[in-house]
């Protein structure tokens, strides 16, 4: 997220510049009912002893029941080596920040982890930002994002794992981003692996190749057999391979997670190149995270509809007529149309009127026999639009996040000034972005972003992980 200061210039006449950071306010948008809170084990016992001999069952696709596997992914998230490896892949982001559109490094790191996994990828797009998939490379694709830029920062917090470079940070928090969505892609391809040997069996082939699975993604409808299970290959179910918990009904398997590794959120454009490379091919729907000092370490908050401001400046320039100070009536002030527009850009937002409708100055210009001329900037520096959550997505990460958090740890934000570029994407694909606290009082991490002294309580990195991956399993099951 980023506050950004105004370009400078000089004009003659008289010129106003505005910083736009306001948020379009929907009137009425319904708080959503308190989640459920989630009986793990109940439901698994429920499932297993409805018919408990019945080795293959018929999953359909759109239908909200199945994914379960929530207590798997936390679990295989919890483990700890997992977390010394996650806490490790943003320790060593941490120490060597990269401004925008520099991520030469951490792209390196991203990519040198991806192929330790056997995770393809494409890159470059946007100068340093990478594209991967884990799944079937078939239909349906979700996409989740995580950005990569530091700040030009010096950081204030001592501590073992400090920026070594003299002047940059990562003090807005992208660094852990980076590191929860590697998370994401260990777990995700830990249980690609294991859901392939569950359609092997079924199909009763050896190798199972993308034409077998797009057919079954196209008609949206997946057999697989209950659970436990032992393969003829010594292999075991994936229920007992990732953890013994028992009760995970996979049905992940018609479909592509693509995990968006972006540069430049801070400079904005980032955003912009990933979709004009092609980030979003294919994407039905995009989710993002982004670590919040607001919430207490684990907690989950978001909003449907507007979540995040706009931002952006604009330039407008009033013309009056000159004429003598003893001849007043001969003039056209400028001054007071000026800042009769600035009064009334006030009313922008209550009046919910677009940020962006250079009409206001232009008509408040002509009140007071002026011209005004409005230029955006388009060109010189990036206009964010606000970061609006779809319904449907926000709903999608609220079921999520009470499964994953529990209800009493999902909390519905209030929308919040600032501006995120991941707005360019909602403006793409329906989306949704959602915050994880990281705020711990005992270790100090309570100061906001791009604070020298920010810093982020690395246990929320797990979860962060555990949250990415349920969402796209979750996400492919049910859509
Ligand atoms: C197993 O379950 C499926 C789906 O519920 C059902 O169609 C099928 O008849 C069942 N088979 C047996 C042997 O019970
Ligand atoms: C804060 O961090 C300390 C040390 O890691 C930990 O013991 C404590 O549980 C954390 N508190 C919260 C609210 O997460
Ligand atoms: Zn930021
Ligand atoms: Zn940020």
């Amino acid at each position: 997220m980023n506050p950004s200061s105004p370009p400078n210039f000089s004009s003659l006449s008289i010129t106003i510049i505005i910083l736009i950071n306001s948020i379009s306010l929907v009137v009425g948008a319904k708080e959503s009912p308190e989640g459920r809170i989630p009986h793990l084990e109940q439901n698994c016992l429920a499932k297993h002893t409805d018919n408990p001999k019945n080795q293959t069952t018929l999953l359909r696709r759109g239908s909200a029941e199945w994914w379960d596997c929530t207590a798997e992914v936390l679990e295989m998230a919890r483990r700890p080596e997992m977390v010394r490896w996650i806490k490790g892949i943003r320790r060593r982001i941490h120490e060597n920040p990269e401004l925008a559109f520099e991520e030469i490094e951490t792209s390196r790191l991203i990519r040198d982890e991806l192929d330790k996994l056997e995770i393809p990828y494409r890159f470059p797009m946007a100068k340093t930002g990478v594209r991967a998939t884990v799944g079937t490379g078939g239909p349906p694709f979700v996409a989740i994002r995580a950005d990569m830029d530091a700040l030009p920062i010096q950081e204030a917090v001592e501590w073992e794992h400090k920026s070594k470079v003299a002047g940059k940070m990562h003090a807005c928090g992208h660094d852990a981003h980076v590191a929860m969505l590697l998370g994401a892609a260990k777990i995700l391809k830990a249980r690609h692996h294991l859901l392939k040997s569950v359609r092997q069996e079924l199909t009763g082939e050896k190798e199972v190749g993308r034409t077998v699975f797009s057919l079954i993604a196209a008609n949206r409808e997946i057999s697989f057999p209950l659970l436990p299970l032992q393969f003829p290959d010594g292999t075991r179910s994936p229920s007992e391979a990732v953890g013994d918990v028992g009760c995970c009904q996979p049905c992940t398997i018609g479909g592509t997670v693509v995990l968006v590794f972006q540069p430049a959120e801070e400079a904005g454009n980032g955003a912009k190149g990933m979709i004009g490379d092609g980030a979003l091919e294919d994407a039905e729907a995009i989710f993002a995270v982004h670590v919040s000092h607001q919430h207490p370490t684990g907690v989950i908050g978001s909003r449907p509809g507007p979540l995040l401001a706009g931002c952006g400046f604009f330039r407008a320039v009033i013309s009056g007529k000159q004429g003598l100070a003893g001849d007043p009536h001969r003039t056209i002030d400028p001054v007071l149309a000026a800042s009769a527009a600035v009064i009334s850009l006030q009313g922008i937002v209550s009046r919910e009127a677009n940020p962006l409708d250079s009409q206001v100055i232009v008509e408040q210009a002509r009140v007071f026999r002026c011209s005004a001329a409005v230029d955006f900037f388009e060109k010189e520096s990036t206009i964010y639009p606000p970061t609006v959550n779809d319904e449907q997505m926000y709903e999608h990460v609220r079921k999520v996040a009470v499964d994953v958090v529990g209800a009493e740890n999902f909390r519905v934000v209030p929308p919040m000034m600032g501006a995120e570029d991941f707005s360019f994407y909602s403006e793409v694909v329906p989306a949704a972005f959602f915050y994880i606290g990281i705020r711990n009082e005992t270790l100090g991490s309570t100061h906001s972003g791009h604070s020298p002294h920010f810093m982020i309580d690395e246990d929320a990195l797990p979860i962060g992980a555990a949250m990415h991956a349920a969402i796209a399993e979750r996400y492919l099951c049910e859509h």
